[in-house]
C-alpha cells in the first residue's frame, strides 16, 4: 500500500517535532518546511533526521510562509495527502513588537498554502490549521470557551490567527477543500520555547535547584491558562484530519491555573519552599533555605503586554466525544516531565 505523504510547516517547532515523530510511527512519509537561519534551528528534529530508519521517509525543504513561490513549489513537488500548517510567529508578546511580520506569517501564510492547494487541485488533500484559544480573549461572563464562543482577539497574533481561522473555513465552504481548524489551548512540553512562561519557569527553577544565584523576572502572575501537554495535542491534530468531514475542534483540558499556581506546582515537584510577598508590581517570591530567605522572583513591567488575555479555559466535550480525546497527561504530570528534562539540561550545563 502507498504510504501517506504529510507536509508540516513549523516542523522545527515544539508541535512540529512531536507531530513528525507521531506520523513517522504511523508509517507516513513526512516532509517539513525549514527556514534558513544564521544559527541552527533544527535542534528539536535532529534526532529524527539522523535516524537511519527515517532515511527514505523524512525530508526537509527550505521555505518560508512569507514566500508564496516557495510554498507553491514545495506543495507541487510533494503532492501531499495531508498538510499541517503549524508554522507561525507564535509569541503573543513579540507580536506587539512585530505586528506586520506576524500578520504575514501567521495570517497570510495560511492563505498562501490554501491558494497553492486550490491552484494545484490536489485530489483529496486534507489541511489542518493551527488555530488557538487566543481567538477568544474576552470572557463575556462565561468561564469556559467552546467552538461556538465569541471571538475577541487581544493581540496582533490573535488577529492574524483569526484571519487564518476564517480563511480556512472560507476555503472549505467555497472550494470543498477538506480544511479543519484545531482551536488548541496552551500546550507545553520539555520542547517548549524558552521565552514562553512555563518553560521560562522550569528552566529557571531547575537551575536554581542546582545552586544558581539568579533572579527570575516575570510579568502578569495572575493570568490563567488551560495548560495541556503537546504530546497529547499533536495526536488530536492528526485525529482531526482522520474525520470523515472537515470540522473545527476545541482541544483543552478544562482546567485553568494562574502563572503563580504553576510556579507553586513546580516548586512542590522540586521540593523547594517558596513564600510570596507584596502585591502587583511589588510582588516577590522568596525561597526558604535553612530558615534563610533568598530572593527568587520579581515582577517586571517589561513582561506585561499592552493588552492581556487574563483567563482561558476550554470546553473540549466535542473533541472528547468525536476524537476520543483522552489526555494522558495531567498538569502535575506535565510539570514533572518538564522539570525532569530541565534538571537534566541544567546538570549538563554544569559539566
Ligand atoms: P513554535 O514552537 O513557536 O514553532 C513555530 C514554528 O513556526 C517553528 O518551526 C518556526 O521556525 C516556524 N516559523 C516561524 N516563522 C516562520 C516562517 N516565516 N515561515 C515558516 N515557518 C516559520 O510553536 P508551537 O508551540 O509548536 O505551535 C505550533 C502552532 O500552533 C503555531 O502555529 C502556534 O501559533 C499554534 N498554537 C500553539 C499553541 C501552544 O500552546 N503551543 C496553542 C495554540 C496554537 P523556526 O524554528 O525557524 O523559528
Ligand atoms: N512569555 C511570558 N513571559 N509570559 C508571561 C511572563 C513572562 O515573563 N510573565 C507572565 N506571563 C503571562 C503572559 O502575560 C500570559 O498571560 C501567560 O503568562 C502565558 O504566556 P505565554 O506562555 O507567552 O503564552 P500565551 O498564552 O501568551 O500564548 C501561547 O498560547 C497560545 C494559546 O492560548 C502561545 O503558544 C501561542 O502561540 C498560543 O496560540
Amino acid at each position: 500500500m502507498k504510504k501517506k505523504v504529510a507536509l508540516i510547516t513549523g516542523i522545527t517547532g515544539q508541535d512540529g517535532s512531536y507531530l513528525a515523530e507521531l506520523l513517522l510511527k504511523k508509517k507516513y512519509v513526512v516532509h517539513g518546511v525549514i527556514r534558513k537561519s544564521s544559527s541552527f534551528n533544527t535542534g528539536r528534529i535532529d534526532h529524527i533526521y539522523i535516524d537511519p530508519h527515517n532515511k527514505t521517509n523524512f525530508y526537509l525543504h527550505y521555505g518560508d510562509l512569507t514566500d508564496s513561490n516557495s510554498v507553491y513549489n514545495i506543495i507541487n513537488k510533494i503532492r501531499p495527502d495531508e498538510v499541517y500548517n503549524l508554522g507561525a510567529q507564535s509569541h503573543v508578546g513579540v507580536s506587539f513588537d512585530n505586528p506586520e511580520y506576524t500578520a504575514e506569517v501567521s495570517g497570510i501564510g495560511t492563505l498562501r498554502i490554501l491558494e497553492a492547494l486550490r491552484f494545484l487541485n490536489i485530489k483529496k488533500v486534507k489541511f489542518y490549521q493551527a488555530s488557538t484559544s487566543e481567538l477568544f480573549g474576552e470572557t463575556y461572563n462565561k468561564n469556559v470557551f467552546d467552538e461556538n464562543s465569541k471571538f475577541h482577539p487581544k493581540s496582533p497574533y490573535g488577529v492574524a490567527k483569526l484571519y487564518s481561522y476564517w480563511i480556512t473555513s472560507v476555503y472549505r465552504e467555497s472550494y470543498g477543500i477538506f480544511a479543519s481548524n484545531g482551536i488548541l489551548f496552551n500546550h507545553e512540553s520539555p520542547r517548549r520555547g524558552e521565552t514562553f512562561v512555563t518553560r521560562k519557569i522550569t528552566r529557571f527553577l531547575t537551575r536554581k535547584k542546582l545552586g544558581s544565584k539568579d533572579v527570575l523576572y516575570l510579568g502578569n502572575l495572575n493570568a490563567k491558562r488551560d495548560w495541556g501537554h503537546a504530546i497529547d495535542y499533536v495526536e488530536m491534530q492528526w485525529r482531526i484530519l482522520q474525520q470523515k468531514k472537515p470540522e473545527d475542534f476545541v482541544v483543552a483540558t478544562g482546567n485553568s491555573y494562574s502563572v503563580r499556581q504553576f510556579i507553586d506546582m513546580c516548586a512542590k515537584v522540586l521540593k523547594m519552599k517558596i513564600i510570596w510577598t507584596g502585591k502587583g508590581l511589588n510582588e516577590k517570591a522568596y525561597i526558604l533555605n535553612k530558615n534563610k530567605k533568598e530572593l527568587l522572583i520579581k515582577v517586571d513591567k517589561r513582561y506585561f503586554r499592552p493588552n492581556e488575555v487574563h483567563y482561558l479555559r476550554g470546553d473540549a466535550r466535542k473533541a472528547f466525544k468525536k476524537l476520543r480525546f483522552k489526555p494522558k497527561f495531567t498538569l502535575r504530570k506535565l510539570v514533572e516531565d518538564m522539570i525532569k528534562s530541565d534538571l537534566e539540561l541544567a546538570k549538563s550545563e554544569l559539566k
